[in-house]
């Protein structure tokens, strides 16, 4: 838990996940978070991120359903399955805190996520019109995916 983690160390790990985030969010569409935003997320309960060198992948699990907050891996790593074994690595954390149905929202147009996760298993659960609203006015639906992991992983 980042609770525990000395204060400069949990400073560090936002900054860290920020800047992977920026470069894997950074286009017209997309909203990069905070270094501030990661180490206020990293501080609530359940909220844990797995690292890996190019990429992490931010979850929460509480009771028994675990949510992807988010997912990156940096342009120049892309393809090379660091992005699956993150979502394989992070749904094993979930499971070792107790969930047995994990969630997440994705932007309708975004192929190259869509296809990891249905490659994992998850299935549309829902659609959200126009959900993301991007800073030129544009909006994006948002699809709600679902994932029963039933006590085993994909
Ligand atoms: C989505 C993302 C994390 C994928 O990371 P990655 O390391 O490239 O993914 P992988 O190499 O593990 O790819 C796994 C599978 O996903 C699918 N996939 C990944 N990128 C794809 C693309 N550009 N187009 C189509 N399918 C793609 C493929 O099925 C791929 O398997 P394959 O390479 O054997 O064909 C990465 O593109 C990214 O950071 N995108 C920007 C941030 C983002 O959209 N995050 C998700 C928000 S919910």
């Amino acid at each position: 838990m980042t609770g525990r983690e000395p204060p400069a160390a949990a400073a560090e790990r936002a900054a860290r996940l920020a800047a992977i985030h920026a470069e894997a969010f950074a286009g017209p569409h997309d909203t990069p978070w905070s270094a501030a935003a990661f180490a206020g997320l990293l501080d609530q309960a359940g909220v844990f991120a797995v690292e890996a060198r190019d990429g992490f992948i931010l979850m929460r699990a509480v009771a028994d359903e675990a949510e992807i907050l988010t997912l990156a891996v940096r342009p120049a790593a892309r393809r090379a399955g660091e992005g699956r074994r993150l979502v394989l690595e992070g749904l094993a954390g979930a499971v070792e805190r107790g969930a047995v149905r994990v969630f997440l929202e994705v932007a309708g147009d975004n192929a190259a996520a869509r296809a990891l996760y249905a490659g994992t298993g998850f299935v549309e659960a829902g659609r959200r019109p126009g959900y993301y609203a991007a800073p030129d006015g544009s909006r994006r639906d948002a699809l709600l995916l679902a994932l029963n992991l039933d006590g085993a992983l994909p």
